[in-house]
């Protein structure tokens, strides 16, 4: 639980840095606007997913696999970024969410996500539809907060 909350709150703070970069543009925003300007972490697509506490190993396995299968050419379970960025520490930076979102729903978060829109500046390159069910999406998220898990007791 108190991982739980964690986890939110550095949601919040990651949404607050992400919000920082809109302020150039002057702080009046037309109400017309506004829905669109609010950024509420979560990204284009899912918009509720519950976490399972503790997490569910099977779900776990699954994700690992599909990970290995269609992930891992690209991303390191550790923090070095190859071809994109390594996943440890990926569950404090992002909202579960997001994470879903990006792995689903890639093509419209790369146009009109902010941070996935900042990480294609930083990678150089798009990362390509794998065609993931969102059922198989949420088993790999499964797998990426036991990565986090396993990153930090590495330490
Ligand atoms: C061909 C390389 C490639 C493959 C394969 C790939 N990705 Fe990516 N991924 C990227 C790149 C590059 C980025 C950074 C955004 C961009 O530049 O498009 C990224 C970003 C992400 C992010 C956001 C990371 C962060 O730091 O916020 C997640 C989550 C993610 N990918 C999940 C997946 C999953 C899950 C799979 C497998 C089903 C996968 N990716 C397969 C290249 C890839």
């Amino acid at each position: 639980m108190k991982k739980l909350l964690m986890v939110m709150l550095l949601g919040v703070f990651v949404w607050a840095c992400g919000g920082d970069a809109s302020k150039s543009e002057g702080s009046y925003t037309r109400p017309a606007e506004k829905a669109e300007k609010m950024d509420d972490g979560k990204g284009i697509g899912v918009t509720n997913v519950k976490l399972n506490v503790p997490l569910n190993q099977e779900m776990v396995a699954n994700g690992k696999a599909i990970y290995e299968l269609k992930c891992a050419a690209c991303h390191r379970l550790s923090a070095k970024r190859v071809v994109g960025p390594g996943w440890a520490g990926l569950t404090d930076k992002r909202k579960p969410e997001w994470i879903m979102n990006m792995i689903t729903n890639v093509d419209v978060m790369l146009e009109k996500d902010p941070v996935a829109q900042k990480l294609l500046e930083e990678c150089l390159t798009r990362m390509p539809n794998q065609n993931v069910t969102e059922s198989d999406a949420r088993d790999i998220l499964e797998f990426i907060y036991q990565n986090d898990i396993d990153q930090k007791a590495k330490g």
